[in-house]
């Protein structure tokens, strides 16, 4: 295992390379315990930098030979680095070296996953394969001969267009594969192995023909029609909305069972965690479907976002990973179609950023979209890149409107095409791209949202004057880890008493601006003024989410209910449901007492459920209550199992109260007819899935048996998985005695699919907590023999369910979930340190527990610190956890 002794990279010390790679012709003779790389490199003088030596890097590598045009040459290996003394010209350099892929634990680099061979480079893996410049600005033209045993890897992959090949003597065959296109290191990829493709021939609208394949395990070719259909409407998709062509004639999809994250932008060869890829009714649920469909685009995506315009440094890994993000989510909102579908999506995405990404900003592995500084450039594939990445590229959008949105991407690829540029480069073409526009004349101060950490905390106040017909709306921001003020959009409109959607004219403006419209808050505090305003308003601001920001509007219950009742904007209609909620929950956390819900509170939910006019999709988002970690970012001092509590009895009393209705809603809501994952459907099988938890539920605290035996029988009987998966949570969820032979049942049925096992982990060891039992039985999961540290999925779905996403599980006064935490952490991280990484984060927000609690983290956190052998990912995070 690599050691973490390393030290932290500065994005202020980018330099350029003293040489570049033109061309690098790669010859892998693959064998699983010893594979064989000849590299033949043409290297260029950097004229622009002093002459010195060529340092390339190669981890865990066995150099054998190294010439400079045919000629041996003088070098040294210092650490990781193979130093070079190269002359002040171009030449060809050849290395020759080994790597051990079946040893390959880490899933960096070159290794084996169920007897075939697979690559992950990004970020820094392709130094496990040979020495090299291995950095996102030097792009190199790449050939690529793999030669293998013909019967164990029929099918030998690389990027790009396959020039040749044939067989070999010794029952072994080659392929040789050329990529026109300049790349980074990190978008090499190889697969070798005896996979299966499905294969489509498509016609572009620009008249050009493309082969599109998606490789997988033979058995699992059944499963690839989802992200067949998923990759040729991205392509549709992105050619309709950005004039973005698909610039390959062959474009391959490759599924793999061991794989780090969610899937890989390799030019032309995409890799992906089979979690990611694959599905089937019966195996996958909704939101598998919904979350390959998402995947397969984003990384087709990359195809121009990343891979023709790349990063010059990974300290603007936001640069492509924000914006690809961005696109994808366009993408699945394009996809869903309604409007009410749409707002479901962004209700998702914002629960999501607040559940993962709020804690981790306010917590201690905060960093700004674009970092300053790192240590293991893996620990920053974080939330904040991705998701609040994306909240900023979104930010644009609503600053210039999608026309001029559009012009800003045209222009970024006119003038970057081919390069590895900066997150400036993309704000510069934004803004350059729209003269005159918001955006423009206030550049440096919207660009505080790449450079400070931190959710800005934006506080609203209204003062309506009956008599002059104004409304006053008065905004301040502050953010606790950055002193600027930040460019805020706040889209809103006011909401009349009896929820008319009134006309918004600003004091100066000659006319109104509509019902709807975005003001920009840029100062500490600024007050907007409304004249004409014939009735009390009630404000309803940041409408869609229009920016990143923890907003306090002090609204009342009463104006609440309003805006649930009548907000034209879906998104705040939701959100005023959660407010009304999340006041309950934190009087409850905060005071310790029981917590009641009140019959006005109840009413409102009742008529949300009932309400004749919203889908049900939206209805399921609405009925269901803030996450833990989001009430947790609202309090001051943390106490996870007064949280837990006060959610649990919230569901109870919703359970209870509701009782009628949520089986009225189940049954109302059955879907009839073959299995399609579209949203109409996807939305019934929501909101009866919650009808059926709240009905067990209910049962359950009842002693009634009708309710978990119809629950039971589902399981048995269901014809998809998100019918069955459902039945199963219900009764798992609510502790119903049928939970126990539903799981032997369901798992009995599933045996041979790794993917739904993840699920029967992943169910079990995200319940929610009752005395205990729940961190017991997740304890006793990690013997079970279908368990294992070496497959990230299963890994994830056991440990980072329990640790990072169950805190009333895992926050015990006996700090045993702790304890858990430091051993698994540190038994993961002699295997794959990345993995370790994810679960190490577990602890971010240690500090603002109360004691018990905090001690004990504390202490973990310590003693895991002081382990000799921590990676550099795991040491990063205990270090900075630490303080
Ligand atoms: N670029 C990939 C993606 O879009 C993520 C891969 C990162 N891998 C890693 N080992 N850090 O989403
Ligand atoms: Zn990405």
């Amino acid at each position: 295992m690599r050691e973490g002794n390393a030290t932290a990279i500065q994005r202020l010390d980018y330099r350029a390379p003293t040489y570049w790679i033109a061309t690098v012709d790669l010859t892998f003779d693959l064998d699983p315990a010893k594979t064989l790389i000849t590299s033949k490199m043409a290297v260029k003088r950097n004229s622009a930098q002093a002459h010195g030596p060529l340092v390339l890097v190669g981890e865990e590598l066995t150099l054998l030979r190294c010439l400079i045009d045919g000629e041996p040459v003088s070098f040294r290996q210092e650490g990781n680095d193979l130093v070079i003394d190269a002359p002040d010209r171009d030449f060809e350099l050849t290395l020759r070296n080994t790597c051990a892929p079946e040893k390959n634990t880490a899933l960096s680099g070159l290794y084996t996953s169920g007897g075939s061979f697979f690559t992950q480079c990004e970020a820094e893996g392709f130094r496990r394969i040979t020495y090299f410049l291995d950095r996102p600005d030097v792009m190199a033209v790449y050939t690529v001969t793999l030669r293998a045993d013909a019967a164990k890897y029929p099918v030998l992959l690389s990027n790009g267009n396959l020039l040749e090949q044939g067989t070999l003597d010794g029952g072994k065959h080659f392929a040789k594969w050329h990529d026109p296109f300049p790349k980074p290191s990190y978008l090499f990829a190889v697969v070798a192995g005896d996979l299966v493709a499905r294969e489509q021939r498509i016609t572009t609208r620009s008249g050009k023909d493309h082969l599109l394949q998606v490789y997988v395990r033979r058995g699992d070719l059944d499963k690839t029609e989802h992200a067949m259909n998923s990759l040729i409407a991205s392509i549709v998709w992105d050619e309709k909305r950005f004039n973005l062509p698909l610039d390959l004639e062959r474009f391959m999809v490759v599924g793999v069972s061991d794989f780090n994250m969610g899937a890989m932008e390799n030019k032309g060869l995409n890799i992906f965690n089979t979690s990611a890829l694959l599905c089937s009714p019966a195996t996958a649920t909704d939101a598998d479907f919904q979350r390959v469909e998402a995947i397969v685009a984003h990384e087709y995506f990359h195809n121009w976002t990343g891979n023709r315009v790349t990063c010059r440094d990974w300290f603007q890994l936001s640069l492509k990973e924000g914006l690809t993000v961005f696109r994808d989510r366009e993408f699945s909102m394009d996809m869903a179609g309604s409007a009410s579908a749409r707002a479901v999506q962004r209700i998702q995405q914002v629960r999501n950023l607040r559940a993962i990404q709020f804690p981790e900003d306010a917590g201690t592995m905060a960093h700004p979209v674009r970092p300053d500084s790192y240590v293991e450039i893996n620990n920053f594939y974080t939330a904040t890149v991705y998701e609040k990445g994306a909240e900023v590229v979104g930010l644009y959008q609503t600053l210039l409107g999608r026309d001029g949105f559009a012009k800003g991407m045209a222009l970024y690829f006119e003038r970057h095409d081919g390069q590895a540029v900066t997150c400036d480069d993309f704000a510069q073409a934004m803004a350059d791209a729209n003269p005159g526009s918001p955006l423009s004349s206030r550049l440096d101060a919207f660009k505080r949202w790449y450079s400070q950490p931190g959710t800005p905390h934006v506080a609203a106040q209204g003062e309506y004057d009956a008599e002059g017909h104004t409304y006053t709306l008065r905004l301040s921001q502050r953010n606790a880890k950055g002193p600027l003020p930040q460019v805020i959009p706040v889209r809103m409109g006011l909401v009349g008493p009896e929820g008319q959607a009134l006309p918004l004219q600003l004091q100066g403006e000659i006319a109104a601006r509509g019902t709807d419209t975005v003001l920009i808050l840029e100062e500490a505090a600024q007050a907007f003024t409304f004249v004409n305003v014939m009735v009390p308003p009630v404000p309803s601001l940041l409408r869609g989410f229009s920016a990143p920001v923890l907003l306090e509007d002090g609204l009342s219950d009463p104006q609440l209910l309003t805006l649930l009742r009548f907000d034209a904007d879906a998104f705040n209609r939701w959100e005023a449901g959660q407010r009304l909620s999340l006041k309950r929950l934190l009087r409850a956390a905060r005071s310790g007492q029981p917590l009641q819900l009140d019959n006005a509170y109840v009413e409102a939910m009742r008529a949300v459920l009932r309400h004749a006019d919203l889908d049900p999709a939206f209805k399921a988002e609405a009925l269901k209550l803030p996450d833990a970690a989001y009430i947790a970012e609202q309090l001051e001092v943390v106490d996870p199992q007064a949280i837990h509590a006060a959610v649990e009895a919230a569901w109870d009393q919703l359970a209870a109260a509701l009782r009628d209705d949520w089986a009225w809603a189940f049954d109302a809501h059955q879907v009839t007819g073959g299995y399609s994952p579209n949203a109409v459907d996807a939305g019934k099988r929501a909101l009866a899935n919650l009808a059926l938890a709240m009905l067990v539920r209910g049962a359950v605290a009842q002693g009634d048996p009708v309710w978990p035996g119809r629950a039971y029988q589902r399981v048995k009987t269901a014809s998809n998985m998100t019918e069955r998966f459902g039945a199963l949570a219900a009764l798992v969820n609510a502790h119903a005695e049928l939970a126990e032979p539903a799981l032997v049942h369901f798992h009995a049925l599933f045996a041979d699919d790794a993917l739904v096992i993840d699920k029967w982990f992943m169910l079990q060891a995200r319940t929610p907590e009752r005395g205990g039992a729940v961190f017991e039985r997740a304890k006793k999961l990690l013997q079970h023999p279908d368990f294992t540290l070496k497959n990230p999925n299963r890994a994830r779905s056991l440990l980072v369910q329990l640790c990072n996403m169950n805190p009333g599980a895992f926050h015990r006064s006996d700090a045993a979930g702790y304890v858990l935490w430091a051993e698994q952490v540190a038994a993961i991280d002699a295997i794959n340190p990345q993995l370790a990484g994810r679960l190490a984060r577990a602890m971010d927000r240690w500090s603002t527990l109360a004691e018990p609690y905090r001690t004990a983290a504390q202490e973990a956190l310590k003693r895991l610190a002081e382990r000799s052998t921590l990676s550099n990912d795991v040491r990063e995070i205990v270090t900075k956890a630490l303080g």
